[in-house]
C-alpha cells in the first residue's frame, strides 16, 4: 500500500548497532500500517505508523465518518509531529540539540495505549523514540467525546549523558487539507481586546504570537479559528478551533506549504525560550485544545463552551454572583466609610457580592495610586482602620458577599517589599530597569518569591468573610532576566515562571474551594484555558463602554462561555442605561458605579436588569448554547441568542450600534416542530411592552422576531419559551 524505497531511519539505527535503544521499539514495520484513531462523537484525528520507516503520519482530521486513503507514497511532510534536522523540511514542532551536539531529531513509533478515563474521556498516549538517542517523546491526546474536543500535549524525556537543548517544543502540529484556508485571530490591545481579524492564508508562515512572558493575551488571545474553503460562517462549513492552555509567550504558526497543505503549530513561543532539559526530567508542554465542526464557527464555539463548563473552568454549573466592583466608582481613593456607603446602594440594586478593588493595602507606602505599595499586602490602617473583616461583616449585614483584589506577582519599587528584596524583581543585568505602570514583575522561579506570592494570595483570601478574589496582573515582561537562574538557564525564566504561576493558581483553587475567583490582567490580558481552569470568570477589558463591549464580548465569546465573561454596567461612554444593562445582561452581569451618583432612570434600569438576570437571564445565558445571529462587524447591529440544551427556552439579544432598518431578527437553535411564546423583556420605562406572541418554531426560525430597534443604542431582549 505505501510504497517507498527509502532506507529508513529505523533500519539505519539498527545497522549502526544502537540496538540498546532500538530494542524498545515495537515492530511497526511488519505487516501493514498501524492505525491510530482519536475519535469524538463527530470528529476524528486519524494517524498511522508507516511500516517502512516506523514514523507517525497523519491521515486527516475532520469528520469521524471520513475515510482517508492511505498515501500511495510516503510523504515526510505528512508527519504528525515533525522534527527538525533529519529530512523534514517545513516548520518543525520539535527542534533539539542533543548532548553530543547533534542538531537532528528523528522519532520512530514505539507503542500506543488508550485508556478510558471515564465514559466521556479517552486518553491516547503514543510513544515515539529517537533510535539513535535515548530520547522519548510521548504524544498525549485526550478525546472529549460529547464535546468534540481533543486536547493534545507532548511529554519529552531523555537519558542522554548531559542536558539537551530544546529550541522548539510546540504542543501540537496537525495538518489540514483543503482548497483554501481562512484564519480568524482575536487581536487587540488594552481596551480593545479580542478584535476579530480574518484573512485568507497565502503560502508561507503566518505567526500569531506573544513574547511578553506573562498574561499572553495583551495583544491577542492564544486561540484561533480556521475555516476551510471560504470565510468562516456561523452555522455552516468545515471549521476548526484551537486554543492553547498557556498564559506565557506562545506561538501559533500557520504554515501553508507548496502542496497547499496547512499545518497549524501551537505551543510555547521559541523566541528567547530555549530550554535545557536535564537527563531523566520530563518536560510537559501545555495542552492545546482542538475542535472541529462542519456546522461553522458557531458550533466550534459551542463545543468549547460545553467543554469548558464541564472540564475547563471552575464550578462550570454554578451561578456566578452579581458583582458590585468599586474600581470605576472610586479607583484607589476610598476609605472605610466610603466603601460601606457603597454597600447600601449595591444592596438596593439587588447586587449579591461586593468586590473591593485595588487600593486597600500598604502603610509605609500607601496604595493611594498606582505608584506605590504593590507587594505590601497589609491593610492600610489609615483608610481601613477596622480592617477587611469589618468590611466583610458590614457587607454581610446587608446580605452581600465580600471579595478582594490582589496582584500577587508584582511589585512597585516604592514598596517595603522592594526595599528588602530588590533582587526579587525580573530585570536584565546591566540594563536600566523598565517600568510599566510603575511596577515590576516578581521572579516566580525563585522559591522565596513563590512563598511570598502564596502569602500574598492566602493572606487576603483567608480573611474572615472573603468569598471572592480578583487576581490582577498589570504589566508584562520586557526584560526577562532572573537573579536566581544560572546563566545557561536564563531562557527558562518565563517558562518556569508560568509553571510556578499555574501551580499557585491551582493551589488557590484547591485550598480555597469556596472562594470564587476572577482572572484579570489590566483588563483582558490573561484569557486562556491554562489560567481559566483555576478561575470562575475573567475581566475582559477596562473598556466598559457598552458600545465597544458588544464587540469585546463577541470576540471572547468565540471561545469562552457567557458566565465567564465579566460584563459590568458603568458610566463609561455615558450610554442610555437600558442599552448598558442589555449589553451586560448577555455576559456575567455586574455593576461598577457609585449608586449615589446615578440618575433615577439609571437606578431603575439597573434594578430591573438585576431582577431579570436573577429570575431568568442568568440561567439561560449560563446554561444555554450560544448562537451568534448578526455580527457587529458586518452591519449596524449585533444579535445573539442563547438556547437551553433541550431547546425549551431561549433569550435573544439585539444591540443597535448605528442607525439602521428595523428588520426582524432570526433566532437559531430552536426546535422547528415546537410552539414558542415570545415575550420582550426589560422594556424601556418609556415604552409599553408588546404582547407576548405564540409562534411555531419553524415560523420563528424562518421569519424571525420583529424588533423595536432602529436608532444607535436601541436594544432589545426577548424570552422565547416553549408554549405550554
Ligand atoms: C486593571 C483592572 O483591569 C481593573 O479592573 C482594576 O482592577 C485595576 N487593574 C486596578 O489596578
Amino acid at each position: 500500500m505505501i510504497m517507498t524505497t527509502r532506507i529508513t531511519r529505523f533500519a539505519v539505527a539498527l545497522a549502526t548497532s544502537l540496538a540498546a535503544f532500538a530494542s524498545a521499539i515495537s515492530p511497526a514495520r511488519a505487516g501493514g500500517p498501524i492505525r491510530i484513531n482519536v475519535e469524538t462523537a463527530n470528529s476524528a484525528l486519524k494517524l498511522f505508523v508507516a511500516p517502512e520507516d516506523s514514523r507517525l503520519y497523519e491521515l486527516g482530521y475532520g469528520a469521524a465518518k471520513e475515510n482517508y486513503d492511505f498515501p500511495k507514497k510516503l510523504n515526510r511532510q505528512e508527519e504528525f509531529y515533525p522534527q527538525y534536522g533529519d529530512g523534514f523540511i517545513s516548520q518543525p514542532a520539535l527542534q533539539i540539540t542533543h548532548a553530543d551536539g547533534n542538531t537532528s531529531t528523528s522519532l520512530a513509533y514505539v507503542k500506543r495505549e488508550t485508556s478510558n478515563l471515564d465514559p466521556d474521556i479517552a486518553l491516547t498516549k503514543i510513544e515515539l523514540k529517537d533510535p539513535a538517542y535515548p530520547l522519548v517523546v510521548t504524544l498525549c491526546l485526550k478525546a472529549y467525546r460529547d464535546e468534540d474536543v481533543i486536547e493534545q500535549w507532548s511529554e519529552i524525556r531523555h537519558e542522554e549523558p548531559a542536558p539537551i537543548t530544546m529550541l522548539r517544543y510546540h504542543s501540537a502540529a496537525p495538518a489540514i487539507k483543503a482548497k483554501d484556508y481562512f484564519l480568524t485571530q482575536f487581536q487587540g490591545d488594552y481596551k480593545r481586546e479580542a478584535t476579530l481579524a480574518e484573512e485568507k492564508l497565502t503560502p508561507g508562515i503566518k505567526v500569531l504570537d506573544s513574547k511578553i512572558g506573562v498574561r499572553a493575551t495583551r495583544y491577542r488571545i492564544p486561540s484561533v479559528i480556521i475555516s476551510l474553503d471560504g470565510p468562516a460562517q456561523e452555522e455552516t462549513g468545515e471549521t476548526f478551533g484551537a486554543s492553547l492552555c498557556w498564559s506565557g509567550s506562545f506561538s501559533i504558526e500557520a504554515e501553508l506549504d507548496w502542496q497547499n497543505r496547512l499545518r497549524l503549530l501551537a505551543g510555547i513561543n521559541p523566541v528567547g525560550q530555549q530550554y535545557r532539559l536535564k537527563p531523566k526530567e520530563t518536560f510537559k508542554t501545555p495542552g492545546v485544545l482542538w475542535t472541529w465542526s462542519d456546522k461553522g464557527k458557531g458550533q466550534v464555539s459551542r463545543n468549547f463552551h460545553r467543554w469548558a463548563k464541564k472540564y475547563g473552568i471552575r464550578d462550570g454549573d454554578k451561578p456566578r454572583p452579581i458583582l458590585f466592583n468599586n474600581w470605576e466608582a472610586t479607583h484607589t481613593d476610598f476609605d472605610d466609610a466610603k466603601i460601606v456607603s457603597l454597600f447600601d446602594g449595591a444592596k438596593d440594586l439587588g447586587v449579591e457580592l461586593f468586590l473591593l478593588d485595588d487600593g486597600w493595602f500598604g502603610n509605609k507606602h500607601p496604595r493611594d495610586n498606582d505608584r506605590a505599595g504593590l507587594g505590601d499586602w497589609e491593610v492600610n490602617r489609615k483608610k481601613l482602620p477596622q480592617g477587611l473583616e469589618h468590611l466583610a461583616d458590614e457587607a454581610k449585614k446587608r446580605g452581600l458577599g465580600f471579595g478582594i483584589w490582589i496582584e500577587p506577582e508584582m511589585v512597585n519599587p516604592q514598596s517595603e517589599l522592594f526595599e528588602a528584596h530588590r533582587d526579587w524583581a525580573i530585570v536584565q543585568r546591566n540594563r536600566e530597569p523598565e517600568l510599566s505602570r510603575y511596577q515590576l514583575v516578581l521572579d516566580l522561579t525563585r522559591p522565596d518569591v513563590q512563598q511570598h506570592a502564596w502569602k500574598s494570595i492566602a493572606g487576603p483570601v483567608s480573611t474572615r468573610g472573603v468569598s471572592y478574589v480578583k487576581w490582577d496582573a498589570n504589566r508584562y515582561v520586557t526584560q526577562p532576566g532572573s537573579s536566581y537562574l544560572p546563566p545557561d538557564e536564563q531562557t527558562h525564566l518565563m517558562v518556569d515562571y508560568n509553571r510556578a504561576l499555574l501551580a499557585l493558581m491551582s493551589r488557590m483553587a484547591k485550598d480555597f474551594p469556596d472562594v470564587m475567583a476572577m482572572a484579570c490582567a489590566g483588563g483582558g490580558g490573561r484569557t486562556d484555558y491554562g489560567t481559566l481552569k483555576h478561575f470562575h470568570s475573567f475581566w475582559p477589558s477596562d473598556n466598559t463602554d457598552p458600545r465597544d463591549r458588544v464587540k469585546i464580548q463577541w470576540g471572547f465569546g468565540h471561545f469562552f462561555p457567557a458566565a465567564t465573561i465579566g460584563a459590568h454596567v458603568t458610566a463609561m461612554g455615558n450610554r442610555p442605561p437600558k442599552f448598558a444593562c442589555d449589553v451586560a445582561l448577555s455576559g456575567a452581569f455586574g455593576v461598577d458605579r457609585d449608586v449615589s451618583k446615578m440618575s433615577a432612570e439609571e437606578r431603575r434600569a439597573i434594578t430591573n436588569a438585576i431582577a431579570l438576570y436573577k429570575s431568568t437571564l442568568r440561567q439561560i445565558t449560563s446554561r444555554g448554547d450560544l448562537y451568534r445571529l448578526e455580527s457587529p462587524y458586518d452591519g449596524p447591529r449585533a444579535a445573539l441568542d442563547y438556547v437551553m440544551p433541550d431547546a425549551s427556552k431561549a433569550a435573544l439579544f439585539v444591540y443597535q450600534l448605528a442607525d439602521g432598518e428595523a428588520k426582524p431578527v432570526k433566532p437559531c437553535g430552536l426546535d422547528p416542530k415546537r410552539r414558542y411564546t415570545v415575550r420582550e423583556l426589560n422594556v424601556a420605562a418609556d415604552s409599553s411592552p408588546s404582547d407576548a406572541k405564540s409562534v411555531d418554531g419553524a415560523a420563528l426560525l424562518r421569519d424571525g422576531i420583529p424588533v423595536p430597534c432602529r436608532k444607535e443604542f436601541d436594544s432589545a431582549i426577548f424570552e422565547i419559551s416553549e408554549a405550554k
